[in-house]
């Protein structure tokens, strides 16, 4: 199992806090926000890491986090000439990854599972070559949220909640869940980023992705239980910055 770091885009919800640095650089109470991510994958299990960034940025990550070392990581980059969606910066990674299964996390989203619940523990190596060997192919991680309308969102169907798509920021939220920023990829998902096409914004969405692997059967999901906030707006940074403080001072 490779992970994978996407830290690219504006940032122009925090404008003009990402003016000059990259958002996954800014400070989450005492460390840069990117740290998370990459404790939420070293979590898992996972040290072979890919950060994707753009060409304006990366060398600020690069400066921050360097080989990894210093983090019992390896670090490898890739440069994202230009925003185009969160599955157009991850097909930048498909030599990083081989024929090995991914864990994505975007370089925004802060899980309190980082902090010593275990929930992380089920991503065993055996849970992994398991999960990857038989059907499905990929798995996601949903919270429950006051505002869903933010995020992707879930739509359940019957009493056992199986899953039958995902809708990204809809008007009318069908459940109140968010899709987080975690996600778990098979091999496959090179081939399938391959037949994308851009959304109304013009990006390869990382939702048609999910609903590709969902519309065959071959998505699970996880819900939670710690805190989850993403850190992409003012009003999150706040808040993520609120949580991690209190967190850490108990
Ligand atoms: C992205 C995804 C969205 C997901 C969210 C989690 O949104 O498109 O489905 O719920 O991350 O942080 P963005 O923050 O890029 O708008």
């Amino acid at each position: 199992m490779r992970g994978i770091i996407l830290a690219g885009g504006h940032g122009s919800r925090l404008y003009p806090l990402t003016k000059i640095f990259n958002k996954s650089l800014l400070p989450i109470y005492d460390k840069p926000m990117i740290y998370y991510p990459l404790q939420t994958l070293k979590q898992i299990g996972i040290t072979e890491i890919c950060i994707v960034s753009g060409k304006e940025h990366c060398g600020q990550i690069m400066n921050q986090l360097g080989s990894g070392e210093e983090y019992e990581v390896d670090i490898t980059y890739r440069v994202q000439e230009k925003p185009g969606g969160i599955a157009q910066a991850l097909s930048l990674c498909e030599s990083f990854a081989g024929d090995e299964p991914i864990t994505v996390c975007l370089g925004d989203n802060i899980f309190e599972d980082d902090f010593g619940n275990n929930s992380w523990q089920i991503f065993t190596t055996e849970w992994i070559d398991e999960f990857f060997d038989k059907e499905p192919k990929s798995h996601i991680f949903i919270k429950k949220v006051p505002d869903p309308e933010r995020f992707g969102v879930p739509v359940f169907q019957g009493m056992d909640r199986h899953l039958i798509k995902i809708e990204e920021k809809p008007e009318k939220p069908m459940s109140d869940y968010a899709v987080t920023g975690l996600y778990m990829f098979n091999h496959e998902v090179w081939s399938i980023i391959d037949t994308l096409k851009p959304s109304e914004r013009g990006e390869l969405e990382v939702v048609d992705l999910i609903n590709w692997y969902i519309d065959r059967g071959k998505t699970t999901y996880s819900e939670l239980k710690g805190f989850w906030s993403d850190a992409g707006t003012p009003d999150s940074l706040v808040q993520a910055n609120k949580l991690v403080s209190e967190k850490e001072k108990k």
